[in-house]
């Protein structure tokens, strides 16, 4: 890719096609003191407000900028980097290839919490491990004061829901959720009823004095990849139909339709719903519905079996955060007799997590 110059036009030049840039597009990125607040990086003029037909006066190229003098008067020097970046609109994140895993998965990388450690070059290397995986557990993460709140709020934005800002996960008489119980909880996603469902989720283990109580993960990339390549018809049939997940308690009711497997515009995976609790399959034909049941049945063998699932004992201290859109999670059954259990858990948007890795990749030039 390179930026060529003639008879005062600009042209950006890809595998042999030679395309000329408008004039207007390098105009609204005229970016001098005049035009663009140092602080903000937002604009100080409207471009909706400027004439349409913009005619370059003057250009000059050298090897790491393009400047540009408009005949309205305007000029600017404009790094040649930011501009060939502008022509890919790949994001940060999906540079990050995800690595598929399963039960084999071992001795993933954990990282270790201390003071101020969202702010610190460990804190890119974890997000960038938790895009890998899908999740990534931090350590000695203080318990004490609802510290998951601080924690969750130095990454991203809490997304608050009716279960409140965070939610203690501990057995509790009349629970409005299995979840508040020593019930074993086969893997799920969270939340699939809300839409949009918040994406990532971190638990925060308090307490663990139980022998049971085990963590479960299970990817669901990898797992849809392979429904994708022994069993097609059912892949296709669970991206497409729509599915009706419900949560009904004595202060709300929250519905959404959504598929079990949802792929993005380009057939790329892009998220997983799955809660055999909670789901309502539409009304459809006899045959198609018979094809529907044999996948979830499939789907949900796959989620279910050994050979996928990774499991592991939360210590006080231990936060997992985890990608709700990739990753089915549960636990084991435990014994609410032997000790206290207890967890902290909440949720935060996934944009505000990729914002931050954005900013920690900038601020360490990374
Ligand atoms: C949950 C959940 C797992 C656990 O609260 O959503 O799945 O380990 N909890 O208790
Ligand atoms: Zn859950």
């Amino acid at each position: 890719m390179k930026i060529e110059l003639k008879n005062k036009k600009v042209f950006f030049e890809n595998k042999g096609s030679k395309k000329e840039i408008h004039p207007f597009w390098l105009r609204e990125r005229v970016n001098g003191d005049n035009f663009v607040d140092k602080g903000t990086q937002q604009r100080l003029f409207d471009p909706t407000e400027l004439k349409e037909n913009i005619e370059i006066d003057n250009l000059n190229l050298s090897k790491d900028f393009l400047e540009v003098t408009f005949k309205d008067g305007a000029y600017t020097k404009l790094a040649i980097q930011n501009i060939l970046k502008e022509f890919s609109n790949i994001n940060e994140v999906e540079h990050i290839n995800k690595v598929e895993w399963n039960s084999t998965l071992k001795n993933f990388i954990n990282f270790e919490f201390k003071d101020n450690f969202c702010e610190e070059k460990q804190m890119y290397k974890a997000l960038v491990n938790f895009y890998q995986y899908g999740f990534v557990i931090f350590k000695k993460v203080p318990t004490k004061n609802n510290f998951i709140v601080n924690f969750a709020n130095s990454i991203g934005s809490i997304r608050r829901t009716n279960f409140g800002e965070f939610f203690n996960v501990k057995s509790k008489p009349n629970p409005n959720d299995l979840a508040y119980t020593s019930l074993p909880l086969a893997p799920h996603t969270d939340n699939p009823y809300r839409n949009p469902v918040p994406c990532i989720q971190m638990l925060h283990c308090i307490e663990n004095e139980v022998s049971g109580g085990f963590s479960t993960l299970v990817d669901g990339y990898t797992v849809t990849q392979k429904l994708k390549k022994d069993f097609l018809d059912y892949y296709k049939i669970l991206t497409e139909v729509k599915v009706r997940f419900q949560f009904i308690d004595q202060s709300v009711v929250l519905e959404d339709w959504a598929e079990m497997i949802r792929l993005d515009d380009d057939g790329k995976f892009k998220q997983v719903r799955f809660s055999p609790r909670l789901d309502f399959v539409p009304l459809m034909d006899k045959e198609k519905l018979e094809l529907f049941y044999s996948a979830r049945k499939k789907i949900s063998e796959l989620y279910n079996s050994d050979k996928f699932r990774i499991e592991f004992k939360l210590s006080p201290g231990d936060l997992l955060m985890m990608d709700n859109h990739r990753l089915l999670h549960g636990r084991t059954t435990y014994d609410a007799n032997e000790g206290n259990r207890f967890l902290q858990g909440c949720y935060i948007d996934y944009d505000s997590t990729e914002g931050k890795l954005k900013h920690l990749k900038r601020k360490y030039n990374l």
